[in-house]
């Protein structure tokens, strides 16, 4: 049971994942993402979403089982993520899930998502040491978390209070007029402005925040902040300097993360931290994550970033880790939980 061959559906937002593993050997990660048909709408919009998982699944699926050279018959195990996540587009992933279960007679795992994004470091093939620090960043998340067991202890120490991230960076992208996905967008744009330009709000980072939100998040205010100062600008008649609003602006949100990430590590004595999230793709994100890691000493892991932004395979990498670890199946009875916990 250590070589369970499991294969692993991921629908909770926008990107419909399948993923096959052999214990913690990846054999395929094929992903389908309605990204585009959000794009219209500056963000992901849960019904477009939830029907696009539907009609992608069964491709998606047929693709990954070719990939990994492997027939449904082959597989020991089905995991599929419960939550967190949108409602709706949860629950045609773990509609599929029950029903291949049913009809193959294997086993199901209902996994969390959040620790699913930690077992994608599973699959790089190099060895994991616990306890780690993780933080992981996207559009729809910005946790972090103190992996003590990977199948048994799991602890949120915090997360945004209001927007993720990668939501922030959509919105301002939104605000200096480039498009969706703004996070790649705002990044290009960054390279060649100055991130000491304009001083954006560090959100929950002053004194007080930090003894009662040390290791939570909150972005609205960063965005409020870019929205208003480029509103003055344009009030002035002034043009607005997209590349130096879009440098500050990254700054602000990478030296938060960072920040607290590391301070995560140094309360808890814990001298790893792995990254996870679509936003870990951020070039300045990666350059101050390792160069300010590398002065306090922290082991920074960044798993390939086509296993950091939503895949199944990380599902599945997680659900043979629970079998490895003598974990019992879910029974069919569990809906789809939008806000589970870890
Ligand atoms: O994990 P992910 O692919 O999926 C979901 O959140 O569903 O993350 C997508 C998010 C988007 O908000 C996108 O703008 C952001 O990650 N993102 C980035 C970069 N690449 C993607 N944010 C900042 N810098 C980037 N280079
Ligand atoms: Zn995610």
């Amino acid at each position: 049971t250590d070589q369970a061959l499991v294969l692993g559906i991921e629908t909770s937002c926008d990107e419909t994942g399948i993923g096959i593993v052999r214990g913690r050997t990846l054999l395929s990660n094929t992903i389908a993402s309605s990204m585009e048909e959000h794009a219209r709408y500056g963000g992901v919009v849960p019904e477009v979403a939830a029907r696009a998982h539907l009609e992608a699944l069964q491709p998606a699926i047929d693709r990954a089982l070719a990939e990994a050279g492997i027939a449904l018959a082959d597989l020991d195990a089905v995991a599929v993520t419960s939550g967190p996540g949108l409602a709706g587009a949860l629950m045609v992933g773990v509609g599929a899930a029950k029903a291949l279960s049913v009809s193959l007679e294997r086993p199901l795992y209902a996994v969390n998502h959040l620790v699913g994004h930690i077992a994608a470091d599973l699959l790089t093939g190099d060895d994991v040491e616990y306890p780690t620090v993780a933080l992981l960043v996207s559009g729809g998340h910005t946790s972090l978390l103190l992996v003590r067991d990977l199948t048994t202890d799991v602890e949120l120490l915090g997360e945004t209070v209001d927007d993720a991230a990668g939501e922030a960076f959509d919105k301002v992208a939104r605000v200096l007029g480039l498009p969706y996905p703004g996070g790649p967008e705002i990044d290009r744009a960054a390279e060649s402005g100055d991130p000491t330009a304009i001083r954006f709000p560090r959100g929950l980072s002053r004194a007080s925040d930090m003894a009662e939100h040390r290791y939570d998040f909150s972005f609205s205010g960063l965005k409020t902040a870019v929205a208003r100062w480029i509103e003055r600008r344009q009030a002035e008649g002034l043009e607005v300097p997209i590349a130096d609003v879009a440098a500050s602006f990254r700054e602000a949100v990478v030296d938060v993360l960072v920040t607290k990430a590391l301070a995560a590590c140094d309360d808890h004595g814990v001298p790893r931290l792995l990254l996870g999230g679509g936003v870990i793709a951020n070039r300045r994100l990666r350059e101050v994550a390792l160069e300010r890691a590398r002065a306090a000493e922290v082991d920074v892991r960044i798993p390939p970033l086509s296993l950091c932004t939503d895949n199944g395979a990380m599902i599945a990498a997680l659900a043979a880790d629970l079998i490895r670890s003598g974990r019992r199946p879910s029974t069919l009875a569990f809906g789809a939980d939008s806000t589970l916990p870890v």
